[in-house]
């Protein structure tokens, strides 16, 4: 065995990488054909993998073969176009393009000394969201895996700085004996700041809860008197509905209570970057914290979640890691921003999506999809199915009668594969959830699902 092995030695002639690059190419030209969820043989395959820990090696050729032959049938295809299941966007070419490279580069984005391209194109991109968002661009933020950790990170960062006014390093402290702090969620927060309200200490039990109006907004005229320092989450692009908080009432509100406004923004704050939909997102620039994602709608390959935080020093502070080992140099440090150290480089492939697409590109692709939107509400309601909610972005949600009806319709939507969509329940009636998210929808797709979805839901009894 060579004594100093590296990737060419174990594949001399980069035969598993030509392999790959191969099977990738015919997996996105079969997109469009195959059904978007994975067959139960594909999925019943899966079981192969189901071996024990292999005592000899074997070759990268061969693993790569075993992975494209169970792997490939078993994905489900958010890629292709008629993918509508949760908020999924697809990967973008370019961005697909860099993340083959980044792998290659495989550098170790912690730290500027460990990588500075990683760390140049981060502080690159992060100043050209502030920029789409239409935030101060001395925010200082952070990538992270996705809108969950970012709104982890950022409410870190609001309990450093609320607890700081009172007095309190919760850095070096902790939560114990910590003053208490007042939480304020709409009631239809999504899922993932209650998780990050725990993680953070907070408790997601422990919170003030504004009530919502029928598409789920905070009701501005029922805001609640509350301490000095508070919390307030507002949110940006409601899962279901799509819908905005209205952001200049809440925050002129909290700010007269000097509380920090978080906004979870996963999708729906990228509504700036069009001058169609930039009203929907007026008065989110007046927050002190944002959490957003690149993967949902604006088609950067998984995983890439963004922070961003108007108190750069309350971020730092709640973040920074030390070690005599990890001197920091004079400039900005990605690990000083997030709750990781190591991560693999995603501010790469999110310039390339940024700078492909360009100011315009981005408005394109969001006008598009919520176009699409339209279209699917449109076809729904002049087939007689209701749509329970105002299309305000790219979700639709639809009725299809009872809930036993719905469902039966979900499942068989999903079982046909023409395209997939997923369900919830929305204000106690049970919807389809349509989120048009991919870059590569087009008006084909939509027709070929719309009338997918209506052959099937005239045959389920409603
Ligand atoms: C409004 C909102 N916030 C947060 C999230 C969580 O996103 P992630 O799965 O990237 O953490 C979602 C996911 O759809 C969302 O719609």
């Amino acid at each position: 065995m060579a004594s100093r092995a590296n990737a060419n030695d174990m594949d001399p002639t980069g035969e598993a990488l030509d392999f790959a690059e191969k099977r990738a190419r015919v997996y996105l030209r079969e997109a469009g054909r195959r059904k978007v969820y994975p067959s139960d043989a594909a999925l019943r395959a899966l079981a192969r993998f189901r071996e024990a820990f292999p005592d000899l090696p074997s070759k990268a050729l061969d693993v790569l073969r075993m992975l494209d032959e169970l792997g490939s049938p078993a994905t489900v295809l958010t890629t292709g176009g008629r993918y509508f299941g949760f908020v999924i966007g697809g990967s973008l070419p370019a961005s697909l393009a860099a993340s083959r490279l980044v792998s290659t580069w495989d550098q170790n984005a912690a730290f500027r000394v460990m990588s500075p391209v990683a760390a140049e194109i981060e502080e690159v991109v992060l100043g050209w969201m502030c920029s789409a968002f239409g935030l101060n661009e001395d925010c200082e933020g952070g990538l992270v895996t996705d809108a969950t950790a970012a709104n982890f990170t950022a409410l870190a960062a609001a309990r450093q700085a609320l607890l700081a006014r009172n007095g309190w390093d919760v850095a070096a402290d902790g939560m114990f004996g910590a003053p208490p702090i007042e939480v304020v969620v709409g009631e239809e927060v999504h899922a993932s700041v209650l998780k990050a309200l725990n993680l953070a200490g907070f408790g997601q039990k422990r919170v003030t809860v504004v009530p919502a109006d029928e598409q789920g907004r905070m009701r501005a005229d029922r805001l609640p008197k509350i301490k000095k320092n508070s919390l307030v989450c507002i949110q940006a692009g409601n899962v279901n509905t799509g819908c905005f908080d209205p952001a200049n009432e809440v925050c002129r509100w909290a700010h007269e209570n000097d509380a920090w406004v978080h906004v979870d923004g996963a999708f729906g704050l990228w509504a700036a970057a069009t001058p169609n939909y930039r009203h929907l997102v007026s008065g989110f620039e007046l927050a002190d914290s944002w959490a957003t994602d690149a993967h949902k709608w604006v088609n950067v390959n998984y995983d890439c979640g963004v922070v961003l935080a108007r108190d750069a020093q309350a971020l730092r502070k709640a973040m920074t890691i030390s070690a005599e080992y990890l001197k920091p140099g004079a400039l900005r440090e990605p690990a000083n921003q997030t709750p990781d150290a190591s991560r693999r480089a995603r501010g790469v492939e999110l310039w390339a999506a940024l700078k492909s697409l360009g100011k315009q590109g981005l408005a394109e692709l969001i006008e598009r999809t919520c176009a699409h939107a339209k279209r699917f509400a449109e076809g729904l309601r002049a087939a007689g199915y209701p749509v329970l909610n105002d299309v305000v972005i790219n979700q639709v949600l639809v009725s299809f009668g009872s809930t036993e009806a719905t469902l039966e319709v979900i499942r068989r939507v999903q079982e046909d594969g023409t395209c997939w969509c997923g369900g919830t329940v929305w204000q106690g009636k049970t919807a389809m959830r349509i989120s048009v998210s991919c870059w590569a929808t087009n008006d084909e797709d939509v027709q070929r699902s719309l009338a997918a979805i209506l052959r099937i839901a005239r045959n389920v009894r409603s």
